[in-house]
């Protein structure tokens, strides 16, 4: 049995017509003083799947609680988790003394409800892979950028050919990835970030004069590292800039702040519901969680 919750019907729908099982959505009421209540089916199988994108993460992270501590009472023996998006992944060092280390904490916490979770390109920085942060082989890290290269290389025709480009240098692995896929050749940008709200990029200097690119990334929240981007691409004499990003979360007004630096179409999975979903991720997603159960 799939589990979801409404405001993913969409992804789940399609999940579970992949996997080929029964979908059911946990129930949710919230009480006046926020505290919330779930209801699950009455009884479940012995092996279940939960959906839940941790975009928006930390009431969710409550619902996961609650949902595998029910699910278990209810005949759940065999509990996975499909987080198409994994929050707090960026955290992955104490910067300053005294911080939280969230990566592993949220990591361990997952771990320890679910005997598996999958996820799609989650942000790992200064660690090689998901075994580090939950170990036994728990995390399947899968990723969005072939599907995501393809999409964009079906965009042109004939001769023309986008020029991909990575914000920055994290970048280079989901540019590599849809070129692989595509042969479309790629770039990337060097990004320091000065706060939440404040990041400066370079460019290569490579000449991109009249080219049409695409801004590839895993992830873009307030679209500042994209903002950014464009402006200088702009400066540098591009025919067009398209966005393509695996997560779109874009908080606040960053869709038309990209417009207002010229970006002409964004793209994204529908790992992260959003209006600009173009190619979903729900065979892959279903693929991996036919393996891991
Ligand atoms: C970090 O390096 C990620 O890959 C993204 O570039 C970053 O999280 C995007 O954040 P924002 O949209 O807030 O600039």
């Amino acid at each position: 049995m799939l589990l979801a919750f409404a405001d993913e019907r969409s992804l789940a729908e399609k999940l579970a017509h992949e996997l080929g099982c029964e979908l059911a959505f946990v129930a949710e009421h919230r009480f006046p003083d926020g505290e919330l209540k779930l209801t699950l089916p009455g009884s479940l199988p012995s092996s279940v799947v939960v959906l839940r994108g941790l975009q928006r993460p930390n009431e969710r992270l409550v619902q996961l609680l609650l949902t595998a501590k029910t699910a278990r009472r209810l005949g759940a023996k065999r509990l996975a988790l499909a987080a198409p998006y994994l929050a707090y992944m960026r955290q992955d060092i104490e910067f300053q003394p005294g911080e939280a280390i969230s990566q592993r904490i949220v990591a361990g916490f997952l771990g320890d409800l679910f005997e598996r979770v999958v996820t799609i390109d989650p942000h790992l920085h200064r660690i090689a892979s998901l075994d580090e942060v939950m170990p036994g082989s728990k995390g399947v890290a899968l990723t969005a950028a072939p599907l995501l290269g393809r999409y964009i290389a079906a965009q042109w025709s004939g001769a023309a050919r986008p020029l991909l480009v990575g914000p920055d240098e994290e970048a280079l692995q989901w540019v590599q990835a849809a070129g692989e896929v595509t042969g479309l050749e790629g770039i990337v940008c060097r990004k320091t970030r000065h706060g939440d709200r404040d990041v400066e990029v370079e460019i290569p200097g490579v000449d991109i004069t009249q080219r049409e690119v695409v801004l590839i990334d895993d992830v873009a929240s307030t679209g500042h590292t994209l903002v950014q981007a464009a402006q200088v691409l702009r400066a540098r004499g591009v025919a067009a800039i398209d966005v393509a990003v695996v997560h779109a979360l874009f908080g606040g007004d960053a869709l038309d702040r990209l417009a207002a630096a010229g970006v002409r179409r964004v793209w994204s999975t529908d790992a992260v519901p959003h209006s600009s979903n173009v190619v979903t991720v729900a065979p892959m997603l279903a693929r991996a969680i036919a393996d891991v159960l």
